[in-house]
């Protein structure tokens, strides 16, 4: 069963990331046969620097090949050096039609706060489509904003399969419903773009700050606190076994200590957790070189599918 994914290249990355989506996929890979790639062609919708793009393509592989993705259990590239996607995203392209792409609710979102609209965020979703229809893939696990994307890709591919023969395999969305969103020092979603996050590789110094800036109610030493929505106590639960935590729910039902105490054992144990990965990222970080040749070797795995597939189509649409 082939599990495919792509990321985009954002640059930090932040608990969230890590518990909602990245910790998944990198377990994925004992699962399947996992292809995952860092959607470099997508990342123009947004980004528009070129020292930016390459930085943050560099720091998402360090970051996922840190975190246990290994190459060798699994495909890593980057998506612009399998180029057959585009070839296919243009084919894909006549057999997409202008309602089903009006119809996208991220597309409609972006618009409507005001991103002016263009025809790369308009046809993001054809891409979408190629990169999952050219590796024939089984599964590919999403967030819930990207279910309609894998959806419309079926019916990209329903409406090429009807045309040419059961060419193109369609793909079913796995949405993990028991990772709940992870809530951010405001007590609301942690993301970028909402200056709530905590970071996974920051120094000690940005990380206790983070959490040290959590928003709790104004209970004081001395009095008895509530665990249940405390925004500390439900990011400790990240982290946390059943024994820590009902530890932790004694101190909160015992005078005496602040919210002060339970971030700071909060901010312990997000740097136990993370620590281990911290070694192999500096080295990564120092040794661009090697995470180079390693998304090569990525690469060539992913062109040779990609190739056999391409040229099979080319055929059978009278492009050979
Ligand atoms: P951000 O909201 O910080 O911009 P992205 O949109 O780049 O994050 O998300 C990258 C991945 O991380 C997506 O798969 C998304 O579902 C997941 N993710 C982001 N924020 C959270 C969160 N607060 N809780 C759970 N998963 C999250
Ligand atoms: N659109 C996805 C996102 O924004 C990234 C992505 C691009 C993707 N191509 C994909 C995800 C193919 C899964 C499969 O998160």
């Amino acid at each position: 069963m082939r599990i495919l994914s792509g990321i985009q290249p954002s640059g930090t990355i932040h608990i969230g990331n890590y518990f909602g989506m990245i910790k998944k996929m990198i377990q994925s890979q004992d699962k399947g046969d996992l292809f995952a790639f860092i959607a470099s062609y997508h990342a123009l919708t947004s980004v528009r620097n070129k020292e930016i793009l390459e930085k943050n393509i560099f720091e998402v592989a360090v970051n996922f090949l840190s975190l246990g993705l290994d190459p060798n259990k699994s495909t890593f590239w980057v998506q612009h050096k399998v180029k057959e996607v585009l070839e296919l995203y243009w084919i894909l392209s006549n057999h997409t039609s202008m309602g089903l792409l009006e119809r996208a609710h991220s597309y409609k979102d972006k618009t409507s706060k005001g991103i002016s609209a263009n025809h790369g965020l308009f046809s993001y979703p054809v891409l979408m489509a190629a990169d999952i229809l050219l590796f024939d893939s089984n599964i590919v696990p999403v967030g819930k904003d990207q279910i309609q994307h894998v959806e419309m890709t079926r019916d990209i591919a329903n409406s090429f399969n009807n045309t040419y023969g059961e060419v193109l395999t369609l793909p079913l969305s796995k949405v993990d419903n028991k990772v709940s969103t992870v809530l951010g020092t405001n007590g609301e979603k942690m993301s970028k773009s909402y200056a709530n996050t905590i970071d996974m590789f920051g120094s000690k110094k940005i990380i206790k700050k983070q959490v040290m800036s959590i928003v709790t109610d104004s209970k004081q030493l001395d009095e008895v606190k509530e665990w249940d929505n405390c925004n500390v106590y439900n990011l400790c639960k990240l982290f946390m076994n059943k024994n820590e935590l009902e530890n932790l729910q004694d101190r909160y039902k015992t005078k005496g200590e602040g919210y002060g105490h339970f971030k700071l054992t909060l901010f312990d144990k997000i740097n136990e957790y993370f620590e281990p990965f911290k070694e192999k990222r500096e080295f990564l970080l120092n040794n661009p070189k090697e995470v180079k040749e390693i998304l090569n070797f990525g690469a060539v795995k992913a062109k040779k599918i990609a190739s056999t597939k391409m040229e099979k189509i080319r055929y059978l649409v009278g492009l050979s």
